[in-house]
């Protein structure tokens, strides 16, 4: 075989990068893994004995990282060196929207893949293989080949003066709060590339735990295409229920019900038919607003508007959250206490890219709300930087707009309003007895994510609207 994979380096040591190499340490000790990453910080949250202070929360990851770190699977700032020493490298950087300049506002920022793919060039040796794990637009694979030192060199390979590359694309289909199950048992890995013998290490590694009929190859471009459509078709779902959703309040039917009755139709599907508070996390938005310049790149106006579509139902659905708190409250929240509960986009993530958390607060702050925020993962400071500190004068004394609390009865105390915003489980196992009794009334509960248990707070004189529910008590 022509590439033989004793080393892999992965730069990017975020969400998508951490979980998917402590999954394949886990399955191939014979290959030593190195997830380098710029920010010092993040490595010594790597490193560190606790591993509460991991840098990111995912069910099963601790344990991963129990059973394989300082063995096969190493965290480091060393970026020549690992770079140097393998054999395949995964790029896992973050690809976000530009902030400016041409494509502003849609297009992804290339800049950390440029730099990423410059560096492999410059420290690379020997035969190496570059995979694409970040979610890039199409043909982007073409840039890091150019980058790379493609210049004089054959179609499939290309070389520098002492290294050989070949680039493939592997997309992640890994959703957050998942991610460890969703690699460990993937519905397929998907693999596109032009040279075989590349194609065949990288599902020879995928091979150790992962059937081979679920390894999916392709042409380059069809995987990177893949990848945004798989995240515009998801996202473009939960678009179609949440618009259903605001019919159904105003009909008297209930999404869940609607959700049920079409989902069992087996070419419908039951999964990702969860109505509420909009979709957020770091792909859906991000990567729609990319497919969306693509077409307006190829001409394709009315493509590009299809999917822009789905974006601003979505915003829609988030703000009509705030407007609805601030109807219901006589019109005021004026030095009302709200209470956000749940803050991370979805449950079981201390992530809170693009959470609908974000939106609802800002607009609540707005209104001149006092705001208390609990989320059992999310901390203060990720807090303070995703509300913005200069704007709302943010000191964590409820004196100011808003405070982080460490409980859902402390966040509910004296609180004329509760929101669900994330769908924590410890959410359904309230005791709306207890709530009700702290909370200044008349009290109102909103639940944007369809708990089971929510139907109690109206027992124990809490007024409840759930989204999706024409049947407002
Ligand atoms: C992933 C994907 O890679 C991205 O394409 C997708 O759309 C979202 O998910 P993710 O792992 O979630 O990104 O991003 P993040 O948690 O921000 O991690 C990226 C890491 O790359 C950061 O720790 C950052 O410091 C690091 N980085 C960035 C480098 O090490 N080098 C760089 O040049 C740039
Ligand atoms: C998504 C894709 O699922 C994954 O394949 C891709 O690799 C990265 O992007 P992620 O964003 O981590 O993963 O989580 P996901 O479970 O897809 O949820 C995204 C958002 O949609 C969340 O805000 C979630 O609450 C919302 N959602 C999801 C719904 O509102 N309803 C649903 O039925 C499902």
């Amino acid at each position: 075989m022509k590439y033989s994979i004793k080393n892999i380096c992965c730069i990017g040591a975020g969400y998508v990068g951490g979980p998917t190499m402590a999954v394949i340490a886990s399955h191939c000790p014979n290959i030593q893994i190195n997830v380098i990453d710029i920010n010092e910080e993040r490595i010594k949250a790597w490193n560190d004995e606790n591993l509460n202070n991991l840098p990111i929360f995912e069910p099963g990851l601790e344990s991963l990282i129990r059973k394989c770190r300082n063995k096969n699977l190493h965290f480091s700032c060393n970026v020549q060196k690992h770079i140097a020493n393998a054999d395949m490298i995964f790029i896992s950087v973050n690809t976000p929207t530009k902030e400016k300049g041409l494509g502003s506002g849609q297009a992804i920022d290339l800049k950390w893949i440029d730099s990423t793919a410059r560096q492999i060039s410059k420290y690379a040796r020997g035969k190496t293989i570059v995979v694409e794990k970040s979610t890039l637009p199409v043909k982007t694979a073409k840039t890091i080949k150019e980058i790379l030192g493609s210049k004089n060199l054959p179609k499939k390979q290309f070389k520098t003066q002492d290294s050989e590359f070949v680039v493939l694309s592997n997309p992640e289909f890994l959703a957050e709060g998942t991610a460890i199950k969703n690699l460990q048992k993937p519905d397929r890995v998907l693999i596109g590339g032009e040279e075989l013998e590349a194609i065949e290490a990288l599902s020879k590694i995928y091979s150790h735990w992962i059937e081979k009929e679920k390894i999916i190859t392709t042409n380059l471009w069809s995987a990177e295409l893949s990848k945004l459509t798989a995240n515009a078709f998801l996202a473009q779902r939960i678009s179609s229920i949440n618009s259903i959703s605001a019919l159904c309040e105003a009909t008297g039917a209930d999404i869940n019900e609607v959700a049920l009755a079409i989902g069992t139709d087996q070419r419908i599907g039951k999964e990702f038919l969860k109505s509420g508070p909009g979709f957020g996390g770091s792909c859906f938005k991000k990567d729609i607003l990319n497919l969306i310049y693509l077409c307006n790149y190829y001409g394709l106006k009315e493509v590009s508007d299809y999917w822009q579509k789905v974006l601003d139902l979505n915003d829609w659905q988030t703000r009509r959250i705030s407007k609805t708190v601030v109807e219901k409250l006589f019109g005021t929240i004026s030095g009302k206490k709200i209470a956000i509960l749940g803050f991370s986009f979805k449950a079981n993530t201390n992530d809170t890219r693009e959470s609908p958390a974000i939106k609802i607060c800002r607009e609540l702050l707005e209104e001149g709300g006092k705001i208390s925020i609990y989320d059992p993962k999310v901390s203060l400071n990720q807090i303070k930087s995703d509300l913005g500190l200069e704007k709302y004068n943010l000191n964590n004394s409820f004196d100011g707009s808003w405070k982080f609390e460490n409980s859902i009865i402390e966040a509910s105390r004296n609180a004329d309003a509760i929101i669900l915003v994330t769908e924590w489980e410890e959410f359904n196992q309230i005791d709306w007895d207890k709530i009700s009794k702290v909370m200044r009334h008349p009290a109102w509960l909103f639940d944007t994510r369809s708990f089971k248990n929510t139907y109690k707070a109206n027992y124990y004189g809490i007024r409840v609207w759930k989204l999706g529910n024409g049947l407002e008590e």
